[in-house]
């Protein structure tokens, strides 16, 4: 199984969980690349079997960069596929989550969610993660391979 791991990150911090997450997905037997949001051809995403989109929350939502990521979805051949969703974010109620609307524009085109999204805590606006979150995401990583495989 191939599968595609696309982020977004400012600061450095989110693409520190999609390199977790990556190594994880690896360890549990995916073939993973991983790469910034801005620099995929949305032609290529046919080739994969699984996306995993993440992101940092802005404004309670999704980056400018993965604002216009996601809308290329549409024209993307990407129904079917498995996905699986994450931003980082405040530990806060009032946060918001890129990853839940991540999630939203992945069912609205049709692709199959595996696992529920996920957020990794920032502890301020340029990080750091709060301890222990790559390790975690290296563990959602390798959940995340077993239930694709699985499915
Ligand atoms: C313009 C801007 C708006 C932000 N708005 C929110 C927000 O509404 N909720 C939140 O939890 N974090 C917010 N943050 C903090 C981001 O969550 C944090 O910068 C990000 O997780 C760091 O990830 P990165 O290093 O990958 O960019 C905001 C950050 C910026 C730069």
């Amino acid at each position: 199984m191939k599968a595609l791991v696309i982020y977004d990150s400012l600061y450095g911090n989110t693409e520190k969980v999609a390199r977790a997450l990556a190594s994880g997905m690896r360890e549990g037997g995916i073939d993973v690349e991983c790469v910034r949001a801005n620099t995929v051809d949305v032609g290529t995403l046919r080739a994969y079997d699984m996306i995993v989109i993440g992101g940092p929350t802005h404004s309670m939502g999704l980056s400018d960069t993965m604002k216009t990521f996601t809308k290329q979805l549409k024209e993307a051949a990407v129904k079917n596929k498995q996905a699986f969703a994450f931003d980082t974010k405040y530990d806060s109620r009032f946060a918001g989550s890129a990853g839940k609307k991540i999630e939203q524009r992945m069912k609205q085109n049709g692709m199959k969610v595996v696992v529920p999204h996920a957020s990794a805590i920032v502890l301020g606006k340029e990080g750091p993660l709060k301890e222990g979150t790559e390790a975690q995401f290296k563990q959602i990583g390798t959940e995340l391979a077993r239930s694709a495989l699985a499915s």
